[in-house]
């Protein structure tokens, strides 16, 4: 995807029209000068919505949701920043200005895109092909996988043998090395240029991302005897297991409407479902949910529902989903819990019963504060004084990971009723506890065959309450550590706007754009410019050490973190008061022009 124009980007909105763009999704009522609706992002009997023509800006004062016209395409048609540009400059007849300057594609990348495709097609034919397809078939069948539904998740078979890949493409260096780092050929311990191939004798899942294009793999055993029973592709330049889902791609594509995603815990509970027509399902690959996997999902749906095994390791990963989800549940945002009977998952319980109680499981499945509460009455004895008071302080950790004020609220009057106490008791319970439980990842707790994975090393405890100075610290270092975090064609310019926005973080966007211009940067030539100005410098120079060391990944992992959290901490601080306290609607009108010129300003700011 090319780049789009920085000043194009800058000037769009004020070259559109942001009631009548925003009144083709949500239906808007003339009120003086300005317009009003009921909120799209949150529910509401009286309109709170507000745009202001005048400014080119819309806020709810119900729930907090502001921005202008880009931010709302954003999040009413769940785009990324680019494809909001684009529809903006659609569905207002202005052509995008692309700018030609930008890098072209790491030719790399389109190398590896095409030998996974490549590979992808090898094992497919496999399936059709190789002596040995006969068990790889019964196994299928044995599974009740169809043809279709084989052909539509590109189901193959990795034949057995150390080095049916390796043969195909001895002839060729280059895609020896390719299939190396793309993680489908292993090097022999102690011995160079010796590899064998990483997938042997296994039914073949590629992973693709949403784009389609194939990024990784996974491989079942076809008997019980081997282990492990799944094995995926490590992480590589195209594949990191925290970001992406199996079956989001096929999601988006087959589904007709997404009202809600299912989040499954395997491959083949995604493939059953298919083919019983539930399609708006995915899983994660081996690990935790992520804090990014979240971020996807939320842009996808409006309701997420997590479907685990009734068995205790479902229940200890729903139970890390739901720590992970508190700080991601914004305006709009609904997060549900399906716990299933022990011993089943979705491809058991589908082929037992029908679709249709099925569904009425997902329906009916439990909302996140229900599930949160009842996790917590269990763990204490909750009959007792003092069981309560453990309620409380357990409850409050939690709600302290919670950013969206209004679902704050919700919990805090939850929990008062639930252990029968007033609302600012509980207020004060959660304001005393400074214990901020983090939020657990892992790595894949299966793999034996690879080293896991650990993105999530830092102490994501220090980060969430530290400020906003050490969280651009952080991101500093990495970038200075690894440039090439953020020159990635397709996110940079998000990444680059997503810091713009934040308060004080001209540095931080310098040297993203620094890191824009040249592919594989030294640390040295990135800090280069800041030589004449000693302070910065001495300071970059501290920053340029990574503490504790990160690989490339773990930087990735934990500079996008480190953004979240920043944007989270920064709208928080400027929303919290304001909106409190304004009372009449000329004071709330203040209010948001307040809060809406100080995001202009530090846009405007950085403009060159
Ligand atoms: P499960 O062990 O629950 O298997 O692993 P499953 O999906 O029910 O598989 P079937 O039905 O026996 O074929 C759930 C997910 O955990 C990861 C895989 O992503 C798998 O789909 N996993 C599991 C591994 O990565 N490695 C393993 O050895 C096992
Ligand atoms: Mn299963």
């Amino acid at each position: 995807m090319p780049f789009i124009d920085r000043d194009f980007i800058n000037d769009l909105p004020n070259r559109v029209d942001i009631v009548g763009l925003i009144n083709k999704r949500v239906s808007l009522k003339k009120a003086g000068k300005d317009y009003k609706a009921c909120c799209p992002f949150h529910e509401e009997k009286t309109p709170s919505f507000t745009v202001v023509p005048t400014k080119q800006i819309y806020h709810c004062f119900g729930c907090g949701e502001s921005g202008g016209v880009i931010d709302f395409i954003m999040k009413f048609d769940h785009l990324a920043f680019v494809e909001a540009i684009e529809t903006v400059a659609g569905e207002s007849g202005i052509s995008v200005i692309y700018d030609q300057t930008a890098k072209p594609v790491d030719s790399r990348f389109k190398r590896y895109n095409n030998l996974m495709a490549e590979l992808s097609s090898f094992y497919q034919n496999q399936l059709k092909q190789s002596p040995a397809k006969k068990k790889v078939v019964d196994y299928a069948k044995k599974r009740g996988i169809s043809g279709s539904i084989a052909k539509r998740f590109e189901l193959g078979f990795a034949a057995p043998g150390w080095s049916n890949l390796f043969d195909n493409y001895k002839s060729s260096e280059e895609s020896i090395q390719d299939l190396v780092v793309m993680g489908m050929l292993v090097s022999k311990k102690d011995k160079e240029n010796d590899y064998y191939d990483r997938f042997r004798d296994r039914l073949m899942f590629p992973i693709h991302n949403t784009k389609g294009n194939v990024i990784g793999f996974g491989g079942r055993v076809l008997s019980s005897k081997d282990n492990p029973k799944y094995l995926n592709s490590p992480e590589t330049p195209l594949f990191s297991k925290s970001k992406e889902l199996y079956g989001l791609y096929h999601c988006r594509k087959y589904s007709r409407r997404i009202d809600y995603i299912l989040v499954v815990e395997g491959y083949m509970d995604v493939i059953a479902l298919h083919q019983q027509g539930i399609t708006s399902v995915v899983a994660t690959l081996g690990t935790a949910t992520t804090p990014a996997h979240l971020q996807v999902l939320s842009r996808s749906a409006e309701t997420i529902v997590f479907c685990f095994d009734g068995d205790k390791a479902g229940r200890d990963a729903a139970w890390k989903a739901l720590k992970t989800s508190l700080p991601a549940i914004t305006a709009g945002l609904l997060i549900k819990f399906l716990i299933l009977p022990e011993g089943e998952d979705p491809d058991t319980l589908i082929k037992r019963e029908s679709v249709k109680s099925f569904t009425n499981r997902v329906k009916e499945s439990q909302t996140l504060s229900s599930f949160l509460f009842d996790h917590i009455k269990s763990e204490v004895p909750f009959e007792t004084i003092e069981g309560k008071t453990l309620f409380l302080e357990k409850t409050a950790a939690l709600i302290n990971l919670v950013t969206y004020p209004i679902y704050r609220q919700q919990l805090i009057e939850g929990v008062a009723e639930t252990i029968g106490q007033n609302i600012s008791h509980v207020e004060k319970a959660i304001e005393q506890n400074t214990l901020n439980e983090p939020p657990v990842f892992d790595g894949n707790p299966y793999e034996i065959d690879q080293p896991t994975n650990q993105p999530y090393r830092i102490d994501i405890k220090a980060t969430s309450s530290s400020s906003m100075k050490s969280l651009m610290s952080r991101m500093i270092s990495c970038v200075i550590n690894y440039p090439s975090l953020v020159n990635d064609p397709e996110s940079s310019s998000v990444i680059e706007e997503r810091a713009r926005r934040l308060p004080k973080s001209d540095v931080l966007v310098e040297l993203i754009r620094f890191s824009q211009v040249e592919v594989d940067l030294t640390k040295e030539a990135l800090l280069m410019p800041y030589k004449a100005k000693p302070r910065i410098y001495s300071r970059l120079e501290e920053l340029s050490v990574l503490e504790p060391f990160l690989s490339e990944y773990e930087a990735k992992e934990e500079f996008s973190y480190a953004l979240t959290a920043a944007e989270k901490y920064y709208e928080r601080k400027s929303t919290k008061a304001s909106i409190s306290s304004a009372k009449t609607y000329e004071e709330q009108k203040i209010v948001m022009e307040k809060i809406m010129k100080g995001k202009v300003n530090s846009n405007s700011k950085k403009k060159n």
